[in-house]
């Protein structure tokens, strides 16, 4: 499948920001901002509490909206946790898993990572999986080593059909709220090692359709040059989704 037949996703990850009142502001200015849009799916990932807030925000709108984790068991004695049941009752469509935040901050394995993208289909919830790897492993020449573990572990169990159903996010850690941009060549090598990966372990078909964002210091500026590359399918935003006008260009990167 070519380039042009697979959709651009383009998702903001707010993480640890927005009251529930801001994170309705900044919906509503961006809902304006990108309404005319129509050929790129829009995402917005606030924090847990103004999940509510925000899905009623973008009721009748083009924005769908995500989560930034998940459990992965459906109920039960786990204080502090949200569930998948949980996420898909307050209007999530996709769910963000493994992002390099919570693999550092709070122990994510790609076990873990594994069975959140399990529970989180099992429930109709699309995942974003995340894989990338550190400076370090990228200076010393393991940059590959690392994304295969992450893909591989990650997906691992997994059907062509739940397969095409997630989303792979390449985030270069080095290159995180660091304004360090990877190149348009060194994310397209990176994304085409991945589409190469899944097509040993599914096929050049499925491979083909899946969509592989780009993570890591995305802004207005750079956006259209990494979309440009051939197996850039998207962006996953942090920094720059948290103001409505910059998200909305990076949103209209081909205007
Ligand atoms: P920045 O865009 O702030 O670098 O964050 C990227 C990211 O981690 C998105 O999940």
């Amino acid at each position: 499948m070519e380039k042009t037949m697979r959709t651009p996703i383009i998702a903001g990850n707010w993480k640890l920001n927005k009251t529930i009142s801001e994170a309705v502001a900044l919906t509503t200015a961006l809902k304006a901002l990108v309404a005319e849009v129509s050929d790129v799916e829009i995402i917005v990932a606030p924090p847990f509490t103004a999940l509510a807030a925000v899905r009623d925000a973008i009721a009748d709108s083009n924005i769908h909206l995500s989560a930034q984790d998940v459990y992965s068991e459906d109920s039960g004695a786990f204080t502090g946790e949200v569930s998948a049941p949980m996420l898909k009752d307050v209007g999530c469509d996709y769910v963000i898993i493994g992002h390099s935040e919570r693999r550092q901050y709070f122990d994510e394995t790609n076990e873990s990572v594994n069975q959140k993208v399990k529970a989180a289909l099992a429930h109709g919830l699309k995942p974003i999986i995340c894989v990338g790897e550190q400076l370090e492993e990228r200076e010393s020449g393991q940059t590959e080593a690392v994304i295969e573990d992450h893909v591989t572990g990650g997906t691992a169990g997994l059907s062509a059909a739940e397969l095409l159903s997630c989303v792979i996010a390449y985030e270069p850690v080095w290159a995180i709220g660091t304004g360090k941009t990877a190149t348009p060549a060194q994310a397209q090598e990176v994304h085409s090692f991945i589409r190469g990966l899944l097509t040993k372990a599914y096929s050049a078909e499925v491979a083909s359709q899946l969509c592989i964002q780009y993570g890591g210091s995305v802004k207005p500026e750079n956006a259209s040059e990494l979309m440009a590359e051939p197996d850039v399918d998207g962006a996953l935003v942090g920094g720059a989704s948290l103001e409505a006008e910059s998200f909305a260009q990076i949103v209209k990167f081909d205007q």
